[in-house]
This record gives C-alpha cells, structure tokens and sequence, in this order.
C-alpha cells in the first residue's frame, strides 16, 4: 500500500518501478561518515532477527527497541532521492525491470555485535564511532563498535535502513558498508522548564527524537525566576514557587529522565542559571538573598529596567547566605543528575537589579574604584570554588561573564562557554582565548525564534499601517516583537559553517553545538514541534556535517533525507512539524528554488 503510493510518486518522474536502494537512500539520517551501498537488491530479514556477541543489559534492551521499532512500523521510507528529472513533454514509457529479491527462503536472520569496552562510561568524549556490514549474500549483519554508546548508534541506523517491502516483509538493501563517528562529542538541544512545566512524558519524546538522530545531550534550563519546578529535600519550601503542585518534578522523576536518557545514549545537564534570572524559589528560603525581585522590570523606563523580561530578580553575590544555600541546592541537584558536567548559567545580569540590595551598595561605598565587574569578579571568585566540587566537573556558563558589558576580569580557562550572540565573532573570540565552545549562536540556532513578543499592554500592536518599507513598524518590517526573528528554518541551522575563520587550534576549542527552545510559548502542547524536526538538522550538522566528501555542501541532497525523517519520527510518536508541503516530498527537488542542485554552495 505504501510502496505503491511511493511508486505511482517516482512513476510521474521517470520510471515505473525502482530499486529499493533508490527508496532508501534517504536513510538513516544522520547520514553515516561513510556508507556504501551496494546494489545487488534487497535481501528479506527476520521478523526475530536475534542479537549475538553481547549480554549488556543495556545493549539488549536498546536492540529490543530497536527490533521493535523494525518489526511495528514496518518503515516505508516516506520520501526518496532521485536524480531530479528531466523535463520531457513526450516520455516514452520505460519500465525498469525490477530485480527479483534474494532467496525468500534464507534472508537475514542475526546480529552479530562486537563490543570492545563495555564498561565505559557514557561522559563527554566518550568513543561513540561503530561500523555496520551486511555482506552480500550474508546471512548476518555485523556491528562492532568500541563502546556500548556506539552500539546503539548503530542500532539507530539500523533500524532506519531495514525497511518493509509495502507488503509482508521487511528488506535490507544489500550489501551494505557503514563507518561512522561524530564530528564533535557535544550535540545537544535545550529545553526550559522555568518559564512553563514541561511533563517528563514529554521530556522523554525529545529523548526519543534525540537517540534517532545521534544528538547526546539535554540541558536542561530547569528553572528561572518564574517558577521553580524542583521539590527540594533540602529546602522543601523552595517549590512554593512552582506552578502548581502538579507542576513540579522530585528527586525520582528527576532520576528517572536522566536514566531514560542513558539508556538511549543521551547526558542530562542541568543548569541552575545564576546569579541572574533568580527569583522563584530562592525567595522562599530567604527573600533577603534575592536582590530586586519586587522591582518593575522598566523596560519602558530604560534607566531603570532591571531585567530582559519580567519578573525581575538576581542572587545578592555579596550576601553570605546566598552562598551558603547555593551549596545545599548545588549538592542535592548533582545528586539526581550524574553528569560530570553541570551548567551554572551566567547570563544577563542586570547592574540595576544589584543595586537593589543594601549589602551590595554598601560593598560599593566600602571602596569607590570598584566597579560592577569587579562585583562579577566577587561572585565568580566564591561560587567556582563551591560548583568545581570533585575533580572531575567540567562548569558551563553562558559566555556573557567574559563577553558582556558587565563581565568578570578573569574567569578559569576551564570553564566551557557557551556562545549566543554575535555568531562567528564571539566563536572567534572565546576560542582565541582558550575556552572551550558550545555553539548556541542565537541567529542560526535558537529555535523559539520568530513567534511574535508575548509581553503585554503593547502599543506597538495597536497599528492599523499596511507594511511600510520606509517606516517599518513593530509588526511588519521590523523584528515582529521577537528579539531574534525570524523562525529559524531547519536550511537555516544546517547551512551554518560555525567554524568559519578559525585557526586549527580555535576549531579544536569548539566542543559541539545546542539549539535551545526557551519556553515563553512553548510547554506540553507544542514542544515536539518546535523541537522538531529542526533539531534533527542540527543533529546531522553535529555529527556528520553540512558537506559531502569533496566539501561541497549537501542541504539540497539533506532536504529529501529530512523531509523523510520528519515522517519517521511520527511514526516513532515524535511529534514534528511538517516542513513542506505533502507535494515536495513526492516530487523530489520538484520544490526546489533553482534546478540547479549545486545552488547551495
Ligand atoms: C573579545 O571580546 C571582548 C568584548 O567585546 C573584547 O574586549 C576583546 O578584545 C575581544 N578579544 C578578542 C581576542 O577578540
């Protein structure tokens, strides 16, 4: 039924009938390093292909999934690759002979795995390459990889290559050569659970979208100073602060979404974004270590605002009890989450907002040189210490404690930056210094991107002008309420070279990528997507590039590979938007802007 519906689709286009390799090659997506397909036609699989060479308890349950994901959805790859066609007003009707498929009778029936270190441990940098062979001929497949985090790579690949025949079996083209690593250790998507709840039901979904497309880490933004989801054992009065109690995680849910993800190769990094963007939560253990959490924000009054968005609200860096309950609230969430890294925000920290506090304008008069970079210099010098709490840490902070106006003097080289303003420039810059990078650049990865300003009592909305090109107003012609319009398209995210005019030693500071999706607009009933299927371009960015092997860029040959997955991840429960219309994913390159596929260079 499927396979006819995607044969009368190529039909219009040159053929009536084609080789399953044609079909396939939109699989997997990432695309692997190297992949070789052969062409000697489809050979049947087992529905109770068996898994042999390994009995890690992890290894087996992520293959039964995987087997399961094979033998439920009975993939038919949605969208295809074909050369784009020539214009022809008279074809003659030409029929591809269809090659028969391999003995029905024999076919595919084990896996053979081959795992060399089984025990290490799923950290940052950890080897996650792995291969995958099916011999002509064979009756197995064969995958070897160094780690068990390899492995279930590989099993995400393969359950995106063995197909179903639209009928009663399930096919693998073959033979079949796979070599596959990731470009950069560090391939991650943010979520944000501060500004509104996100369920863990939903919070695994994105797990599930990011095992298929080989993304390895959730940051996650747990609070800001809206809310605080977390019930705290040490400070229990803490998640009077979230939305309700409905709306709030414990230390078991916690641990069981980091587990989920482990079990699907994913690290969980929480970040705590201090001392900026604190009020919720830290207010109920002592309203005295927040500063300006009852200021009006003043974005109207310039002078004054106190914070980007509302509600306002900063840790007091000079009080001596903020640090003591950062130290309880620190040790107590590295608990739940057991990833050496732990991000500890850093970002738009408000002068105004310190001002606030008695105790720091007193810290002010006590010596007249100081400014508001030494005061950010104060807070770095104390909670470093506390957050680098075994040797292991590796801390996160947004760039803005090297890169703002207000910025400390001198922050450890070992602190891992993450870059979001600015693109290339402050890549350059934080790399030249020595720090390692994740890329978050706002304009090409930020995927909450273009929906409209959510702030209230506007007047710029109350406009009644046709757009002007002379006088753009707020909605037409300007930035339509969004900081960092527009939306963010998933070409958009894979065309960015984010290591455009680094040195050798600048590219090897650049550790990886996230696209965060902060949450203003966004909880349960749209997360998926506006998650995805973008995300899943920037997973192929992170893992095996934006170029093919001659180093030409590959978004024309991605568009049908993505189209396809955006129809897979439904099938896998993920919800992800439709990026095209139906049309185009039938009619390959049909929808192209230029006939030309070398266009995108
Ligand atoms: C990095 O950016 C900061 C802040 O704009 C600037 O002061 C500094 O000179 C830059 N450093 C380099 C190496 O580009």
């Amino acid at each position: 039924m499927h396979l006819r519906r995607l044969l009368r689709a190529v039909a219009t286009a040159i053929c009536l009938s084609i080789a399953v390799v044609d079909a396939v090659k939109v699989n997997p997506l990432p695309a692997p390093t190297s992949i070789t397909w052969g062409n000697s036609g489809p050979i049947r699989v087992s529905e109770r292909l068996a898994l042999k060479g390994c009995e890690n308890s992890h290894v087996r349950s992520a293959w039964r999934r995987a087997l399961d994901a094979i033998t439920r959805i009975r993939w038919v790859p949605a969208a295809i690759e074909e050369p784009i066609p020539k214009f022809d007003p008279f074809p003659e009707t030409t029929t591809k002979r269809r090659r028969d498929r391999n003995d029905r009778s024999r076919g595919i029936r084990d896996v053979n795995i081959k795992i060399e270190d089984e025990r290490a441990e799923l950290k940052h940098g950890v080897d996650e390459s792995y291969t995958l062979e099916i011999k002509e001929g064979s009756d197995s497949i064969d995958i070897t990889a160094k780690t068990v985090w390899g492995a279930l790579h590989a099993f995400t690949t393969l359950q995106q290559i063995i197909i179903s025949d639209g009928k009663r079996d399930l096919i693998v083209e073959q033979p079949v050569s796979i070599k596959d690593k990731p470009l950069y250790p560090y391939r991650g998507v943010m979520i944000d659970t501060g500004r509104n709840f996100i369920s863990p039901r939903k919070i695994r979904e994105q797990i599930d979208g990011m095992a298929l497309s080989k993304l390895n880490v959730l940051h996650w933004h747990i609070y800001d100073s809206q809310s605080w989801p977390v019930v705290m054992r040490s400070y229990p009065e803490m998640s009077k602060d979230a939305y309700s109690r409905r709306e709030t995680y414990n230390g078991e849910d916690i641990r069981s979404i980091v587990d989920y993800a482990r079990q699907r190769g994913v690290r969980v990094i929480p970040e705590t974004d201090l001392p900026g963007h604190s009020a919720s939560g830290w207010q109920q253990v002592d309203p005295e270590i927040v500063t300006c959490a009852n200021s009006w924000w003043s974005n109207d009054v310039w002078e004054f605002h106190t914070a980007v968005q509302p509600n306002p609200g900063q840790l007091d860096v000079i009080h001596d009890k903020t640090y003591e309950v950062i130290e309880k609230v620190y040790k107590e969430l590295t608990g739940y989450f057991s990833d050496d890294f732990f991000h500890v925000g850093g970002d738009e920290v408000h002068d105004n907002c310190f001002k606030f506090s008695p105790k720091i304008r007193a810290w002010f008069a006590e010596d007249s040189k100081r400014t508001f970079n030494d005061l950010l210099q104060h807070w770095i010098d104390r909670s470093v210490p506390i957050f680098k709490d075994r040797k292991s840490r590796r801390i996160v902070m947004w760039e803005d404690v090297v890169m703002a106006n207000t910025h400390a003097h001198s922050v450890p080289k070992d602190i891992i930056m993450q870059s979001w303003n600015g693109g290339l420039k402050n890549i350059k810059n934080l790399t030249s210094r020595g720090y390692d990078v994740i890329v978050s650049s706002s304009d090409f990865f930020y995927l909450d991107c273009g929906n409209g300003g959510y702030v209230t009592n506007d007047p710029r909305y109350n406009v009644m002008t046709n757009p002007d090109p002379d006088t753009p107003n707020f909605n037409y012609g300007g930035n339509g309420g969004s900081w960092c319009a527009p939306y963010k398209t998933w070409q958009r995210i894979y065309n960015y070279d984010f290591t455009d005019g680094l040195t050798d030693d600048e590219k090897k500071h650049v550790i990886g990528g996230t696209a965060p999706l902060w949450s203003e607009q966004v909880d349960d009933a749209v997360i998926s997507t506006k998650m995805w299927p973008r995300a899943a371009a920037l997973g192929e960015l992170l893992w095996s590039g934006n170029v093919d092997k001659d180093g030409k860029k590959r978004t024309t040959e991605m568009t049908q590979r993505i189209f396809n997955f955006r129809e897979y991840l439904l099938a896998n429960e993920v919800s992800a938007a439709p990026l095209t219309p139906k049309y185009c994913l039938q009619h390959p390159h049909a929808c192209d802007l230029n006939y030309d596929q070398s266009a995108v260079v």
